[in-house]
C-alpha cells in the first residue's frame, strides 16, 4: 500500500490546509453574521504541540510537501509566529504559506519572514473604504493595504490577493482592483463565491461568475491564458496585456477543478476533511487524546483520503452545504 494520501480517483494530496482557529475579526457578510458565531470551545482546539505532531507527521511520513496556515484569520491565533519556526525547522521542511485577512500583519510582516514563512495570500475585496466597510462591517481597510506593502517589503510574495464580487456590491471594482495589483506587483485572484456562508444564503444568481469577471476585465485589460501548467492550483491563470502580471480566476462553482485536487484539511479542532465540502469528517484530534501511535494516526489519515469524493457536487441537484461554514473549516 501506499505511504501517500491518495484516493480512489488516482489524486494524490501533498498540500495540507490547516486551520488555526475558526475566529475572526471581520465579518464579511458572505461568511459571518454580524454578531459572529459560536466559536469552538478552548479544550476543543488543538494545542500547539497536537498541531505539530499532526504538522510532521503528514510531512515526514504522508508525503505532504507544502502546508498552509488559514483560519477563521490564522493571525489570531497566539502561537502561530511559533508554529511556523518549529515546522521550519523539520528536517524535510515542507513550503509554508497563509492565508489572511491581514489585520494587525504589517507590523509583524518581518517576524513571520524571519520565523521561516514562504508565501502569503491577503484577502481584499474593494479599493473603497466605505464599501470595504459595508463588505466586513470593520473599519479596517488602511490596516489590509498596509498588510500588503509590509508583505512584498518582508519578501513574501509573490503576495496574492484574494477577492470575492458581490453583485451590486463591489463587482464594478474588476477592473480598478486589477490595475491596483498590476501597479503593485500583487497577484489577484477572484474567487466565485460558494455556498460555505453561516446563513446558508448562498444562491446562483447572486453569484458572479467566472465569464462575467472576464468580460468585466475584458473592457480594459487584454488577457490571455497563461502558458505554465496549472497543477492542483485551484486559480486559473491569465496574463494581462503581455506584462509581467498576471491575474488568477478560482471558479470553483461553473469550472470545477476537483480532477486535480491535491489538497488534505485539518480543522481547528483536529478533524480531517478530505474536501471543502465534506460531509464527514476523521476525528484525529480523539485519537491524539487516546493516546493513538503516529501508525495508527497515519492509517486513519489514509483512509479518511482514500475515501474522498470524485467531486465537490455543488452542480448536483442533491447537493447538500456543508453544516460547517468556511471559518470553521478554513478556506
Ligand atoms: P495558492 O494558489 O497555493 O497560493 O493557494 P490557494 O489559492 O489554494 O489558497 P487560498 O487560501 O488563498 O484560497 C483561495 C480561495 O480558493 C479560497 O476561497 C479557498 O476557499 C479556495 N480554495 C482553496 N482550496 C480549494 C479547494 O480545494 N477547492 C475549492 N473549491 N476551493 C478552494
Ligand atoms: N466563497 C468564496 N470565497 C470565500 N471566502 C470566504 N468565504 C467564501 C465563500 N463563501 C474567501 C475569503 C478569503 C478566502 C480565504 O476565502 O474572502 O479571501
Ligand atoms: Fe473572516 Fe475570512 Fe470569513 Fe471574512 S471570509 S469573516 S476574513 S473568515
Amino acid at each position: 500500500p501506499s505511504p501517500f494520501l491518495i484516493d480512489s480517483h488516482g489524486r494524490r494530496a501533498i498540500d495540507l490546509r490547516v486551520s488555526l482557529t475558526d475566529k475572526c475579526n471581520l465579518r464579511c457578510t458572505y461568511c459571518m453574521p454580524a454578531e459572529g458565531l459560536d466559536w469552538m470551545p478552548g479544550q476543543e482546539l488543538l494545542t500547539d504541540e497536537e498541531l505539530l505532531r499532526l504538522i510532521r507527521l503528514a510531512v515526514d511520513s504522508l508525503g505532504v510537501t507544502e502546508v498552509r496556515f488559514t483560519g477563521g484569520e490564522p493571525l489570531l491565533r497566539k502561537g502561530i509566529l511559533g508554529l511556523i519556526s518549529e515546522v521550519g525547522r523539520f528536517p524535510s521542511r515542507p513550503e509554508m504559506s497563509l492565508t489572511t485577512n491581514g489585520i494587525g500583519f504589517a507590523r509583524r510582516a518581518e517576524d513571520f519572514a524571519a520565523a521561516g514563512l514562504d508565501r502569503i495570500n491577503i484577502s481584499l475585496d474593494s479599493l473603497d473604504p466605505s464599501t470595504f466597510i459595508q463588505l466586513t462591517r470593520r473599519d479596517r481597510h488602511r490596516d489590509v493595504i498596509a498588510a500588503l506593502d509590509a508583505a512584498a517589503k518582508a519578501g513574501l510574495g509573490p503576495v496574492k490577493i484574494n477577492a470575492v464580487l458581490l453583485r451590486g456590491i463591489n463587482d464594478h471594482e474588476a477592473a480598478d482592483l486589477l490595475a491596483f495589483a498590476v501597479e503593485r506587483g500583487y497577484q489577484l485572484r477572484f474567487i466565485e463565491q460558494m455556498p460555505l456562508d453561516a446563513g446558508h444564503g448562498w444562491n446562483r444568481t447572486s453569484m458572479v461568475t467566472a465569464d462575467e469577471i472576464q468580460t468585466a476585465l475584458s473592457a480594459r485589460f487584454r488577457l490571455t491564458p497563461h502558458r505554465a501548467a496549472r497543477a492542483g492550483a485551484p486559480a486559473e491563470l491569465f496574463d494581462v496585456d503581455g506584462g509581467p502580471g498576471t491575474v488568477g480566476i478560482i471558479a470553483s462553482v461553473t469550472r470545477p477543478f476537483c480532477g486535480d485536487c491535491d489538497r488534505t484539511r485539518l480543522t481547528a479542532d483536529g478533524q480531517v476533511r478530505s474536501c471543502l465540502f465534506s460531509r464527514s469528517e476523521t476525528d484525529l484530534r480523539a485519537m491524539l487524546r487516546a493516546g493513538a501511535t503516529d501508525d495508527e494516526i497515519a492509517d486513519t489519515w489514509r483512509l479518511a483520503m482514500w475515501r474522498k469524493l470524485p467531486g465537490h457536487g455543488i452542480n448536483d441537484p442533491s447537493f447538500l452545504q456543508p453544516d460547517r461554514p468556511m471559518s470553521a473549516i478554513g478556506g
